[in-house]
């Protein structure tokens, strides 16, 4: 199994000790584990290596946490790449980021396809360069009858973003005639949101301290659970992301009502 998931060419990374995969309780297990991969910049400063070295760094760990949510049987796992709000970067950063979102496209694509991925992008694509834009869609198309993990990608992604243009979709269908304002319902806006078709989100992951969304999920992350680490991301193992999703198995989920035991 840790073959699989950590691959012939990184052998280093074959922890021998696996007992720490025991504690999973396979009836407690998240359905969908969306992850803010947070902390690359930091993580880098405390190299003393450039910002881009982090993100170079993130795509490693992205590669294993990966394969672990796969082997473990997650049904989905979203990540958040890049926001609406990361336009605000320098220049040399932004470029350098979508020229690694392209090259980790154009190299993992292959074996992730093998691996049964099936791949989705949330965000305005349309705002990506063309070429990236004609990436995503071959790479959505390439495993788009794969049956394993929905491996979701939140690239130019905001939950506001997403939010407003479920909002214009629903206007226009009420414009047309096709709906009434009054039949507008929790379904009709998740059919509208880009993770449409994906099981709730469960457990909500960032990692590298900070505790907030960042306007990631706003609607999926009602109800969801959420777990942070002060760990950066590039510092962010298979264990750890194991740890978070036992604790997650021991959380009382009450979704507003009180629990199997009849309590608060
Ligand atoms: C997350 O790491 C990656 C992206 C936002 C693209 P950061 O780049 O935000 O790293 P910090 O938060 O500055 O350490
Ligand atoms: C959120 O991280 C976005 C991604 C991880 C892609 P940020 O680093 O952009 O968030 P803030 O600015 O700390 O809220
Ligand atoms: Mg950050």
């Amino acid at each position: 199994m840790w073959k699989k998931i950590f691959g012939n060419k990184d052998p280093e990374k074959v922890p021998s000790d696996t007992s720490w995969m025991d504690g999973i309780d396979r009836a407690r297990l998240p359905r969908h584990v969306a992850v803010i991969m947070d902390g690359n910049g930091r993580w880098a400063k405390g190299q003393g290596l450039m910002r881009t070295a982090g993100h170079t760094a993130g795509v490693k760990t992205l590669k294993r946490i990966l394969k672990t949510a796969s082997d473990i049987g997650i049904e989905a796992l979203t990540v958040y790449a890049f926001s609406t709000e990361n336009w605000k970067r320098p220049h040399a950063e932004v470029d350098f980021l979508m020229k690694l979102f392209a090259e980790y496209l154009d190299k993992e694509l292959q074996e992730m396809n093998e691996e049964n991925v099936r791949i989705h992008f949330l965000g305005r694509i349309d705002g990506l360069s063309g070429n990236l834009q004609k990436q995503v869609r071959e790479a959505e198309e390439l495993m788009k009858a794969n049956t394993g993990i929905r491996f979701n990608i939140a690239a130019n992604y905001g939950g506001q973003d997403e939010l407003v243009r479920a909002a214009q979709s629903i206007a226009r269908r009420v414009l047309r005639g096709e709906l009434s304002p009054e039949a507008i319902d929790e379904s009709t806006v998740e059919d509208c949101l880009d993770t449409c078709g994906c099981p709730p989100v469960d457990l909500v992951i960032r990692t590298s301290g900070d505790m907030r969304l960042s306007n990631f999920l706003l609607w999926q992350a009602a109800y969801a659970e959420f777990w942070f680490t002060e760990t950066n991301w590039p510092d962010f193992t298979p264990e750890e992301f194991v740890k978070a999703l036992v604790e997650f198995g021991h959380r009382d989920r009450r979704f507003g009502g009180l629990n199997d035991a009849g309590e608060r």
